[in-house]
């Protein structure tokens, strides 16, 4: 028996990496999952390949930028599977121009800012307006954003980007807030780093190594480490579980500043 079974979940960005793992991993626990993506290629792959697998998906194409495509999307997926229990707000502007631009804050563009903001805050927040009456329809259920733990701390690299994520886990707060009453949950999923091939072509080798050698435990982050965290929180496992900003990051985000020259240090003593 899968811990989601009976249930149909809404992924956006279903179709790849993270997002597509996490559909996977709602799929073989016995989810009907709506795979919406702008890539209604990519989602349509993932959604054939649940199916090969035994499991229950359809692919809707939804850009998060327009609200008219999230309407379409959430129609499109109750007339086929007649409610909405689950939404995972997974996609986010992660493009390699959009990521190379959201650098100095003292040069930033404003579209780039807007592109950041319009698809990861205000997607999100549109997806969750738009299903979250579906989920009270039928009896209440799940909301998992995904947020990232740059949310949490400053960097010198994508200020956009982190602060449009740190504005999830505000949203992620609210959405709980509510419709907490309503019966629905909503945390937040902060992934570290996972090495996706889009992410890992967006890195030198110098910077992953300088990444991983703050990670605490001795492998890097894959897909799946999220997968596993989206089902619990989808599930009722953790059904008291809401407004939490929960990250799923080996550690990287919680621990001391020194803790990397402590560990070399250690190692060459
Ligand atoms: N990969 C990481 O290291 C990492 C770290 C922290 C947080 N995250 C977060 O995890 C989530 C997934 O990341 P990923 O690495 O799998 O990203 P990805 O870029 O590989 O995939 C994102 C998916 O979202 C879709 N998408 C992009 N814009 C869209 C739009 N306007 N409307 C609908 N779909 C759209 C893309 O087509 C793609 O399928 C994102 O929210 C990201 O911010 C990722």
């Amino acid at each position: 028996m899968g811990l989601v079974d009976g249930k149909v979940a809404i992924v956006t960005g279903g179709g790849a990496n993270i997002g597509e793992a996490c559909a996977k991993m709602l799929a073989s626990n016995g989810a009907s999952v709506v795979i919406a993506d702008i890539n209604l290629e990519g989602a349509r792959r993932v959604a054939d390949e649940i199916k090969e697998a035994g499991g229950t998906a359809m692919a809707s194409a939804v850009d998060l930028g327009d609200e008219d495509t999230i309407v379409a999307m959430v129609t499109a997926a109750v007339e086929r599977f007649g409610k909405i229990n689950i939404l995972h707000n997974n996609a986010a502007n992660t493009g390699a121009e959009q990521m190379t631009r959201d650098g100095s804050l003292a040069e930033m563009d404003q579209q780039v800012w807007d592109a950041a903001f319009d698809i990861n805050t205000r997607g999100t927040m549109l997806v969750t307006k738009h299903t979250a009456p579906q989920i009270i329809a039928a009896g209440g259920g799940s909301i998992i954003n995904t947020s990232s733990g740059v949310s949490l701390l400053g960097d010198v690299l994508n200020p956009a980007y982190s602060a449009s994520k740190a504005a999830v886990n505000a949203l992620t707060r609210n959405t709980a807030a509510q419709f907490g009453q309503a019966n629905i949950r909503c945390n937040a999923i902060l992934p570290g780093l996972v090495l996706s091939p889009v992410a890992r072509a967006q890195m030198s080798e110098e910077q992953l190594s300088m990444i991983q050698r703050h990670v605490l435990l001795p492998r890097e982050s894959v897909a799946d480490d999220i997968a596993g965290a989206v089902l619990w929180l989808a599930s009722d496992l953790s059904s008291f579980v809401t407004g939490q900003i929960i990250s799923a990051d080996g550690g990287i985000c919680h621990h001391q500043p020194h803790y990397a020259d402590m560990m070399d240090m250690f190692a060459k003593a």
